[in-house]
């Protein structure tokens, strides 16, 4: 019986504390980080549009479907996916999905881990003034020194791995808790303050079109599909955390009488509503002092500290802004490591410091690829329209986004709708036979597998390769 199983790793103390936490692995990097270069390389509003579509349509209703897979299962993805379809009478490969999430989990956090290192290199630089009347000219150099030093890069890199590490070892609800409760809204109101700068700036009206008034003939160039539909895709998936067993081993932590659907309501509200007030805060700058939209993934660190350098207390700000990133950042970095590290205990009975400690290691060994993909050994290739400068960061970013988050989503999706029994969906979901549980089964059976292989089939010209004529 499902509801009398609980994790060997824990339970968290209250159910909002599983929101704050789902909440802090959902907002991060991800939000503010890339999604406004993604916003700004894949056609502005169109892709906002594009996004918020994805998001509602397939990424909510997966996420519940994660969630209930995880709170069922109450092991690592890869024991949840084994022991489920054990149960379920289904083949027990299926834990070959959980093995998808932990490589596609390695991967993110060896690349999130260097982003989040130059969070914590712009914490100094902003708190010492460096910014102070700085155009964009001077802070894109500022930045380009930064990404050129591997040193420099591989020394921030080190650091954040470890401060994951060292909480990821001590299980993850204690210190998680209150840097959630304090640090994210006050990054929330943080954000509204730069949108106040924001709107002080000549071209604010302009950023605000941009975002929200999509423009289709800057896409006539577009594959709408592979340069639109496709990263917005990914960006849903990756900005909630889905689609690779970290808001699911979140979910074996949550108590059976929490009510999945309002919880993943809740995530995703503030998930987009920080990604938008971001937009929100950083377009205006980039127009107003002439930086490129489509400038890669720099364009956070090119263009907030313009405005830390000219307003009111902007080192102050600006130093607490890039800590509080950081903490963000830390927040979901944890929840990449999570799953690999309760397999490791699982499967090869480790304690749960040693786990974290060779799980860590491996991501930031392959850190150190997209460490030199900044310099030594950047190249440039062209993808979704854009070109891509950063060699081995833009494919690790393009394969686990764009490729294995939503495919492990689909299969999830899969999973839960049409091999798991109706009966063990009802049950765990909470919401009886309802006509919201109808609506969801409906959405997830149908509509969120049907989007993603749309999406994938159209993007790599599937169809075009079919149709007759042209
Ligand atoms: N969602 C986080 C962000 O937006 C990143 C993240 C944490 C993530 N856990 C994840 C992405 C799991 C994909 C899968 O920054």
């Amino acid at each position: 019986m499902s509801s009398l199983r609980t994790s060997i790793h824990g339970q968290w103390s209250s159910r909002w504390i599983f929101i704050l936490a789902a909440t802090g692995s959902a907002v991060g990097l991800g939000n503010i980080w890339r999604f406004p270069y993604l916003t700004g390389e894949n056609g502005g509003g169109a892709f906002v549009l594009v996004y918020l579509f994805c998001v509602i349509i397939m990424g909510i209703p997966i996420m519940m479907a994660e969630i209930l897979l995880g709170r069922r299962g109450r092991k690592s993805p890869i024991y949840t996916m084994e022991a489920l379809a054990y149960e379920e009478g289904l083949n027990r490969n299926w834990r070959l999905l959980g093995w998808l999430g932990v490589l596609a989990g390695f991967i993110i956090l060896s690349y999130y881990s260097v982003i989040a290192g130059w969070t914590i290199a712009f914490i100094f630089k902003t708190g010492m003034g460096d910014f102070l009347g700085t155009n964009a000219k001077q802070t894109t150099e500022i930045f380009g020194n930064l990404v050129s030093s591997p040193g420099i890069l591989l020394f921030w890199h080190s650091i954040f791995m470890c401060i994951t590490i060292r909480v990821v070892s001590q299980g993850v609800s204690g210190g998680l808790e209150k840097a959630v409760k304090f640090l994210m809204p006050a990054l929330f109101v943080l954000l509204l303050v730069m949108v106040g700068y924001a709107m002080s700036t000549e071209k604010f009206i302009d950023g605000l079109r941009y975002l929200f008034i999509p423009d289709f003939n800057s896409l006539a160039e577009k594959n709408l599909f592979s340069d639109v539909f496709l990263p917005a895709l990914g960006q849903a998936f990756f900005s909630l955390s889905i689609g690779m067993g970290a808001i699911m081993i979140y979910g074996s932590y949550l108590s059976k009488d929490s009510s999945i659907t309002f919880n993943c309501f809740i995530i995703a509200l503030a998930d987009t509503s920080v990604a938008i007030l971001a937009g929100i805060a950083i377009f205006p700058i980039v127009f107003t002092y002439g930086l490129e939209a489509a400038g890669g993934p720099g364009l956070i660190f090119v263009s907030l500290p313009i405005a830390f350098g000219q307003m009111p207390f902007g080192t102050f700000f600006g130093c607490l802004f890039f800590i509080l990133l950081m903490f963000a950042a830390w927040t979901s970095s944890i929840s990449l490591l999570e799953p690999a590290v309760t397999w490791l205990i699982e499967a090869k009975n480790m304690s749960r410091v040693k786990a974290s400690y060779v799980a860590g290691f491996i991501a930031w060994l392959l850190g150190v690829f997209t460490v030199l993909s900044f310099n030594h050994w950047s190249f440039e290739f062209s993808f979704a329209g854009a070109i891509k400068e950063n060699g081995l960061f833009d494919i690790f970013d393009i394969l686990t986004s764009n490729i294995m988050l939503p495919l492990g989503g689909i299969l999830v999706a899969f999973f839960t709708s049409w091999l798991m029994s109706r009966k063990s969906t009802v049950d765990e979901l909470g919401l009886g036979d309802s006509l919201s549980y109808k609506i969801w089964r409906f959405v997830v059976r149908y509509i969120a597998p049907l989007g993603v292989i749309i999406i994938f089939l159209n993007a790599i010209g599937f169809f075009k390769i079919f149709s007759i004529g042209n």
